[in-house]
């Protein structure tokens, strides 16, 4: 059943009242009242966190399973990266220089991703990508770039491009439209994105074709826990690249989450570049591109002007790299085991609550991440997420917030380090209420 949006918005209001005043007031000084989950007001207001548990300022408890959009592995304030910060805070915070922590990083990077001889920091996966649209421009002199439709690459111009497009401006489904996502992206931005659908292996070999010699790099955001995509049609979009001469880019900023060696140790793709960001900074913002040394050497200025820079007043900043460090040597390959062996507990038993409810969904995981969507029927692409019940998506947020759980809209959630088998289970138990509850 469900309760009704409205009653469960009034038990929110009700029991939020310090949430609720603090996003009133900020509406005086910020557009829309604040930064985050403003598609989700009323915006939740977290006054700390600690393992996988947070609690609101209004005092209430639950347990994380967004983990800061996939990005803490470890739960919060894990313990190394406090000792990390600590250190570091002590000792100056930062400086306009090279610092000590730069190499340990990077060598834990290109040894835990073998694809990658030599990496690049940023501040965000957003500058990561914004990095490499342009590397990629450089190194073949062509001008346009490729990705999927509904694939996420972060918000710089280039990438705000058919994530999420109007069905009526969006066409074929075997020849997609580049739409802006934002207003504000010049037409001339539009025109050098082409736009492939995923799970068309057919539709990718011809628009690849077409555009070859203008097509510098493909972009390939796997949607861990999103789409239903193979392993196969991964690796045909990388071979298919490699056959024509393109660059082929893996954006693990979200999915190194997934695996040790991020999703293209899953689907065994050797890319030209990757991208990253979240969990290489432990909680502090980050971003970072790696891969062949033949491209990557285009960074080098140091034996002359190449013509390609990038840096930033707080790239590889001593506490992002240092925290972020801390948190990737103690994301081991046994705690991604522990992950993976949580997230499939979660998905048999997300499988079975669903079934047993009178709410058709369809559960989506890849390893640690899923989703549950509000549809019966196969979710391979962009398109078919337009046929989900988005009312049905709010209920179970509200619902699932009311039980004690921050899991959204039952959209990319997480496991993490600290969680157990009883964190799952009472997770279920929850869920399983929240769908039979009535008015
Ligand atoms: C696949 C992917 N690429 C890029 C980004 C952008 O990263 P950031 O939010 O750090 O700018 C994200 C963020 O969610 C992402 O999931």
């Amino acid at each position: 059943m469900v309760k009704s949006v409205e009653t469960l918005e009034r038990l929110f209001a009700e029991s939020h009242p310090k949430s609720i005043a603090l996003y009133e007031s900020g509406k005086s000084v910020m557009p829309g009242g604040g930064m985050k989950s403003l598609g989700y007001s009323p915006a939740l207001y977290i006054d700390r966190a600690e393992d996988c548990y947070m609690w609101d300022i209004d005092g209430h408890k639950y347990v994380d399973w967004i983990n800061n959009a996939c990005a803490m592995i470890l739960g919060h304030s894990p313990k190394g990266v406090v000792a990390a910060l600590d250190k570091i805070v002590h000792n100056g915070i930062v400086f306009g220089a090279p610092n000590a922590y730069e190499k340990p990083i990077a060598e834990h990077l290109c040894k835990r991703i073998p694809s990658m001889d030599k990496v690049r920091f940023t501040n965000s996966g957003t500058e990561a990508l914004m990095n490499t649209i342009r590397l990629v421009r450089a190194y073949t002199g062509k001008p346009k770039i490729a990705k999927f439709e509904g694939g996420f690459h972060g918000t710089t111009d280039d990438a705000e491009v058919s994530i999420a497009p109007p069905l009526e401006n969006a066409g074929s489904d075997e020849s997609p439209n580049a739409v802006a996502d934002s207003k504000g992206i010049n037409q001339s931005t539009i025109d050098n994105v082409v736009v492939m659908p995923y799970n068309d292996s057919e539709a990718v070999d011809l628009i690849l074709r077409e555009n070859k010699d203008d097509i510098a790099a493909v972009f390939y955001d796997p949607k861990s826990g999103n789409y239903e995509i193979p392993h196969e049609f991964l690796r045909f979009v990388a071979n298919k690249c490699k056959e024509l001469g393109i660059i082929f880019v893996m954006d693990e900023v979200k999915s190194l989450r997934v695996a040790y060696g991020g999703y293209q140790q899953l689907a065994g793709v050797d890319p030209d570049l990757t991208t990253m960001g979240k969990l290489v900074g432990g909680g502090m913002p980050v971003g970072a591109f790696g891969g062949k040394s033949y491209i990557m050497d285009m960074m080098d200025n140091t034996k002359g002007v190449t013509g390609i820079s990038s840096g930033g007043t707080y790239s590889a900043n001593p506490m992002t790299l240092a925290a972020g460090l801390a948190h990737m040597e103690e994301a081991t390959p046994e705690v991604y085991d522990h992950l993976k062996q949580l997230g499939e507990r979660l998905r048999v038993g997300l499988e079975d609550v669903f079934s047993r409810s009178d709410v058709p969904a369809r559960i989506v995981a890849t390893e640690n991440i899923m989703s549950a969507h509000m549809t019966p029927d196969p979710v391979r692409n962009y398109r078919d997420i337009l046929k989900f019940d988005r009312e049905m998506r709010r209920r179970l947020m509200l619902g699932m917030m009311l039980e004690g759980h921050y899991a959204r809209e039952l959209q990319e959630i997480t496991t993490s380090a600290p969680m157990t088998n009883d964190t799952v289970d009472d997770f279920l138990a929850s869920l399983e209420k929240v769908l039979q509850d009535k008015d």
